[in-house]
């Protein structure tokens, strides 16, 4: 071996010689610079003169004998355009190739690829595009690649593993997608690839990387960032849950599979010995780091969901779910209620992509996309306190509920540590999203017709509740009236008749502000006639535009019936409705009407409030202006064909005669 390597040095030595003897420059790397420099535009300082010999050229540096051109760096030298086929990939013994901070473009031309011995590239803050360069990934000695600050598309190719001396790989400001390889070599010691599109989970072995390097992508999930599965959140040691080792075995040779099977049948079964050695030991390492960074900052894409649902009025993380969790969970499986027309298990649902639609005060609530594509919404209810039995009783009773407004309750799963609704996605989304969702530009405003029939909707949903199955609502918001897909105008109640399930004590519905009516604060319980109260506000929500339970009314600690009753009483009716109803003509006369009958529900003393069914009959009675077309005609066409807020509101009011002026 030795010898071998003796020799090898002595004939590079001998090589080179001769070479120096014969010329004492780089001719064919000359003619390739040349070639390079003359089919780009540059900055006016790179004059490389033919005369002089290349290797004194400005950026250009030889190897000692001067017969080959062995670094390129010409970072910051106003090289625009596309890189030229033929002509750097010509320069064979080049080691170095530095061209950041240009303005660079299109793709890195293939034939780079005869670039064998390159070990360092830093082609970052260039405007370079396309997939990642695959002639690249062929440089098995490449040991730094920077190509961050580019705009490249496409996925990080698995096939970066060939690179096995790498020690950084910058990729970080580009536009790639996909989820991210696990790129494996021990010698990586920087990594980024922040400020892409990437989402999926973080493969285990960049576990180490820190939180930064991953920030700013579409759904980055798993350690170092907040964990994939979300209704399992690894930090909860659970005894029904199964060794975490199986959990990541699981997922690797699911996500790795071709390139994983290649690999493991070329090294063997030696190769999985050490993976799993391997694994084991990354997955301490994973458990210690997670629980100092726990304790010392937040996960960054917690703040980043954070920021996304200040920003959207929803939260809007979407994680993998990945996970193997099932084993343990077999025994308590997912019960379905009939009608649902659902067939998946609790694996399904844990394979599922979760996107974080909401956190109330029962729990949180997630967009589940199956990998059949169904889509269903889970919630995971937190705090429970009712025995399993108890549980199922109230899940029977729920489940049994079928109205067209309200929304239907699929299944439930219940384990010790776990308790799951799962039922229909409304993708139409909420009221509160409609009323409150991106004010200001491209919204499109939600008209009186549309307002009022959701009132109508949701009341009737709630006579349901409240006359045929005797069940207190007990959690009315606006982010609980969902919106229905076919038929806008028509919305259902969800999120009903939970608050049995949760200790008397410290019942959830006593956080909810807003909404909760006076009586509730001190008795903790909630009625037929605090919901009744939720409902009042619900109706003074649509009428003011203003979200209850924010501090949007001006005066600090003041209600949202407290502040119409004030503007009320002043004589300044009008002051009260939102302004975007107010480009409706000949409709005050409703909007009044509505309202008192809002403020009658919102009575402080709850004997004086009305009773549901009231409330339904005296909205449907309104006196609808001229128009004879009641609100009781629920299902007829001119309600089905009604608007959407997507048409034109003249098209949707053509059944009433007080049309619209915007
Ligand atoms: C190139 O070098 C030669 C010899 O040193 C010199 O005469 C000539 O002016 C140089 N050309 C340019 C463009 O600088
Ligand atoms: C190589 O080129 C450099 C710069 O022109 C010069 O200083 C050096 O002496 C040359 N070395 C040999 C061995 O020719
Ligand atoms: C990576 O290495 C494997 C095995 O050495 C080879 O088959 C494959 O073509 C290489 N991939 C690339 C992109 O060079
Ligand atoms: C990056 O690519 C996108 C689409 O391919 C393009 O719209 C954008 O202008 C590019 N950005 C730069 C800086 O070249
Ligand atoms: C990742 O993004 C791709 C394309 O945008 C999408 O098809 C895929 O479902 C996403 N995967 C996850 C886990 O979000
Ligand atoms: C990754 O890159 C981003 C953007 O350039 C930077 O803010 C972050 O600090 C980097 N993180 C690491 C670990 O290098």
């Amino acid at each position: 071996m030795a010898v071998m390597i003796l020799k090898r040095v002595l004939m590079a030595m001998l090589l080179s010689l001769v070479a120096t003897r014969v010329n004492s420059e780089p001719t064919q790397d000359k003619q390739a610079l040349l070639a390079f420099l003359s089919q780009i535009s540059h900055a006016n300082r790179i004059q490389w003169n033919q005369s002089h010999s290349a290797c004194t050229w400005v950026g250009v540096v030889c190897d000692p004998t001067n017969s080959s051109v062995f670094y390129l760096r010409l970072p910051g030298a106003g090289l625009v355009g596309q890189i030229p086929r033929n002509t750097l990939s010509r320069l064979s013994q080049l080691r170095v190739l530095s061209l950041h901070s240009n303005r660079l473009s299109g793709p890195i031309p293939s034939d780079f690829s005869q670039l064998t011995l390159l070990r360092n590239v830093y082609l970052q803050d260039n405007q370079l595009s396309g997939d990642f360069p695959s002639s690249l990934v062929q440089l098995s000695r490449i040991i730094r690649l920077d190509i961050s600050s580019n705009n490249f598309t496409g996925s990080i190719p698995f096939s970066l593993n060939n690179l096995t001396h790498l020690t950084g790989l910058f990729l970080q400001n580009n536009q790639f997608t996909g989820r991210i390889p696990s790129i494996a070599q021990p010698s990586l010691a920087d990594f980024n690839v922040s400020n892409n599109r990437l989402n999926g989970s973080i493969p285990t072995a960049m576990a180490r990387f820190p939180a930064t390097a991953f920030a700013n992508n579409l759904q980055l999930c798993g350690d170092p960032l907040a964990p994939c599965n979300p209704f399992f959140p690894s930090p909860a040691p659970s005894p029904t849950l199964p060794p975490p080792p199986v959990i990541v075995t699981r997922r690797r040779s699911r996500r790795l599979s071709t390139a994983a099977i290649v690999a493991i049948s070329v090294v063997g079964g030696i190769l999985l010995l050490l993976l799993l050695l391997a694994l084991i030991f990354l997955l301490l390492r994973r458990n210690r780091r997670r629980q100092t960074t726990k304790t010392q900052k937040p996960p960054p894409a917690i703040t980043t969901a954070r920021a996304l649902g200040e920003a959207a009025g929803t939260s809007s993380s979407k994680d993998d779910v990945t996970g193997g969790s099932a084993e343990g969970a077999e025994r308590n499986k997912l019960i379905f209620f009939q009608g649902g027309g659902y067939s998946f298990d609790l694996e399904d649902l844990l394979r599922a992509s979760a996107e974080v639609l909401g956190k109330g005060t029962v729990g949180t609530s997630y967009k589940a996309v199956l990998e059949e594509g169904t889509t269903v919404v889970v919630k995971r209810l937190k705090d429970v306190s009712v025995t399993k039995k108890e549980f199922e009783q109230q899940m029977e009773v729920l489940g049994n509920i079928k109205h067209e407004n309200v929304l239907p309750l699929r299944a439930f799963y219940y384990s010790k540590d776990e308790k799951l609704l799962v039922s229909d996605y409304m993708p139409a989304g909420s009221l509160s999203a409609l009323l409150h969702g991106s004010r200001g530009s491209g919204r499109t405003p939600l008209d009186w017709e549309s307002r009022l029939r959701i009132a109508v909707s949701a009341a009737r949903g709630l006579v349901h509740l409240h006359v045929s199955r005797k069940i207190v609502h007990g959690n009315i918001k606006s982010s609980n009236i969902l919106l229905r897909q076919d038929n806008l105008l028509d919305a259902c109640v969800s999120d009903y008749g939970l608050n049995p399930l949760f200790s008397s004590s410290n019942p959830p519905n006593h956080r909810i502000m807003g909404y909760r009516a006076p009586e509730v604060v001190e008795t903790r319980k909630v009625t037929f006639k605090s919901d009744i109260y939720s409902f009042g506000v619900l109706v003074l929500e649509l009428l003011t535009g203003k979200a209850p339970n924010q501090a949007s009314l001006g005066e600090e600690g003041i209600d949202l019936p407290r502040w119409v009753q004030s503007v009320v009483r002043e004589e300044w009716t009008a002051e009260v409705f939102d302004v975007e109803l107010m480009r409706y003509h000949n409709v005050e006369e409703e909007m009044v009407q509505l309202l008192q009958i809002g403020m009658a529900c919102v009575a402080n003393v709850p004997d004086q409030r009305p009773e549901m069914q009231h409330v339904l009959r005296m909205i449907e009675d309104m006196n609808r202006g001229d128009t004879d077309e009641g609100l009781r005609q629920s299902s007829d066409d001119a309600l089905r064909g009604g608007s959407d807020s997507q048409t034109p509101p003249t098209d949707s009011r053509k059944a009433s005669p007080a049309g619209l002026t915007p």
